[in-house]
């Protein structure tokens, strides 16, 4: 393959795309084409919590092929795969969190969300952080908190307002008109930052006494990536939906949104078919939900997290280092300049070291690697940032 034929024939997101052409991927590694070794910190964004092809997921996935692929739309006939995997999440959850709707991308989980929350309260308002994100879609891009770029794709979904996160003084914004507020529990994209003590205690509180929803979006911190299975564990706020993804089958396409059995059953009357989609709880998928799943609570990977975070901050201490954000192993190191944070990304790149960017946040460096990478390659891969760090030229660094 020619690399222009990636460039001609496959839409491109950006004008600069890292082009690294793989060959395959195993565990904490990607390896390109003339055989080298890349080391991921990474993990797909967030989405490869247990590595590349992890043994367990690819025996599910061969396994369920061999059986039967896709034989009707979401809803209709009874899989076990998907069945199965929705049981064993809503174990895992609190008792208001039992019926699981699955689809097909975390931008879909969202949109289906925000479509089960205006239906459940009749009310329209949707409340969502400035530089928060949530997706693509129509739905979700209307509530990105960064108008830079969403404003070339206006109209987007009225009745929309945006509140500062970790700010509780914004939380009066929140009334009897919302239907629901939408917040990342650990805002991602806007540079891993976590909510205040005690913050989404009052988010959760203040949407009980208006009647408006909370959906927590698990898209990137879910599946065991912050020390719980999911972030909110950590702070008291239940939401009435969950929405999570990225790290549910370990690499394949998925999303899915979480709710009481008595709110899911609004999509199926008045409309019936609220939400329809063909692949949605596809059972390939579903087998490597559930594979993961049970991986992710069988063993302690999720507990690990939080000795490979000290692990990474340890390490990661350098004057060109601001500060490390984030939890478990979602971690952002913030550098002294967008200059330095973009130098480190491409040399790192250049050097068998895969990080990537943030997206609204130009001084960090995201660290997102799987749960399952050694203590060993967390210190191989921190000593190459610190040596791309020691040798940074001096004007980058001024
Ligand atoms: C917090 C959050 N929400 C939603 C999404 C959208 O998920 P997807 O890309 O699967 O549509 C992402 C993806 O990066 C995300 O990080």
């Amino acid at each position: 393959m020619s690399n222009n034929d990636f460039y001609t024939y496959q839409a491109q997101t950006s004008p600069h795309p890292l082009g690294l052409e793989v060959s395959h991927a195993k565990g904490s590694y990607i390896y390109d084409q003339d055989g080298n070794a890349h080391l991921d910190f990474v993990a797909g964004v967030s989405a490869c919590g247990l590595g590349h092809s992890h043994p367990r997921v690819v025996e599910a996935i061969k396994t369920q092929v061999d059986k039967y692929m896709h034989v009707m739309v979401y809803g209709e006939y009874i899989q076990s795969p998907a069945v199965d995997f929705s049981k064993l999440l809503a174990s895992h959850l609190p008792d208001n969190l039992e019926t699981t709707y699955l689809v097909n991308s975390g931008t879909e989980a969202i949109e289906g969300a925000i479509k089960l929350a205006r239906r459940h309260t009749g009310r329209s308002q949707i409340i969502a952080a400035k530089h928060a994100y949530h997706g693509n879609t129509m739905g979700s891009l209307s509530l990105l908190g960064f108008e830079e770029r969403k404003s070339a794709f206006r109209p987007l979904i009225p009745d929309i307002r945006h509140i500062e996160f970790n700010l509780e003084s914004d939380l009066d914004k929140i009334t009897e008109k919302t239907a629901a507020v939408v917040l990342e529990t650990i805002q991602g994209g806007a540079g891993f930052i976590l909510p205040k003590e005690g913050y989404l205690e009052k988010v959760r509180t203040r949407c009980t006494e208006v009647g408006a929803m909370l959906i927590l979006d698990e898209i990137q911190p879910g599946f065991g990536r912050t020390g719980k299975l999911f972030a909110f564990q950590h702070f008291n706020c239940p939401p009435d939906i969950l929405v999570i993804g990225k790290g549910m089958a370990s690499g394949m396409p998925v999303g899915a949104f979480v709710a009481s059995k008595e709110i899911m059953d609004d999509l199926q009357d008045h409309p019936k078919f609220g939400h329809i989609t063909t692949f949605g709880g596809n059972p390939v998928i579903a087998a490597a939900s559930l594979a993961t799943l049970k991986e992710l609570t069988e063993t302690n990977l999720i507990q690990q997290t939080l000795e490979k975070e000290k692990l990474f901050r340890k390490l990661l201490v350098h004057p060109l280092i601001e500060e490390v954000r984030g939890k478990g192993l979602m971690l952002a190191p913030i550098m002294k300049s967008k200059e330095i944070a973009d130098q480190v990304v491409m040399e790192a790149a250049k050097n068998g070291l895969i990080l990537f960017w943030l997206l609204f946040e130009s001084k960090a460096v995201r660290i997102s690697p799987p749960l399952t990478i050694s203590m060993e390659e967390i210190e191989a891969g921190c000593k190459q940032i610190i040596a791309i760090l020691d040798q940074l030229k001096p004007t980058t660094v001024n």
